[in-house]
């Protein structure tokens, strides 16, 4: 049995600057976690979502990114405002059951 319905992370490995590989930290990641913890808390979804920082997901490349299970969708290039889009597609669904 599953602890939680949806486990959502967020890399928000930080990298020194300069760093070629970049780091989602450097673009907002960490604001982004907050932002979806909020929401997922404000719908009242705090017991069936867990939302945790992560260390790098391999995709420094593309941008912040953000993985969710069980759904196993993976998400690059997430802007820092990029919580309520990623909230819409996973989290509010939940609301309705
Ligand atoms: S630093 Fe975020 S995916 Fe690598």
């Amino acid at each position: 049995m599953s602890l939680y319905e949806k486990h959502i992370f967020v890399c928000e490995n930080q990298r020194p600057e300069g760093d070629p590989r970049g780091c989602c930290f450097s673009k907002g990641a960490q604001g982004l976690t907050a932002e979806l913890k909020k929401l997922a808390a404000d719908a009242g979804l705090g017991k069936k979502v867990r939302i945790n920082k992560a260390g790098c997901l391999g995709q420094c490349a593309f941008g912040t990114a953000v993985v969710v299970y069980p759904d196993a969708v993976w998400h690059r290039n997430v802007p820092a405002d990029g919580a309520q889009a990623i909230f819409e597609q996973h989290l509010a669904p939940m609301g309705n059951k």
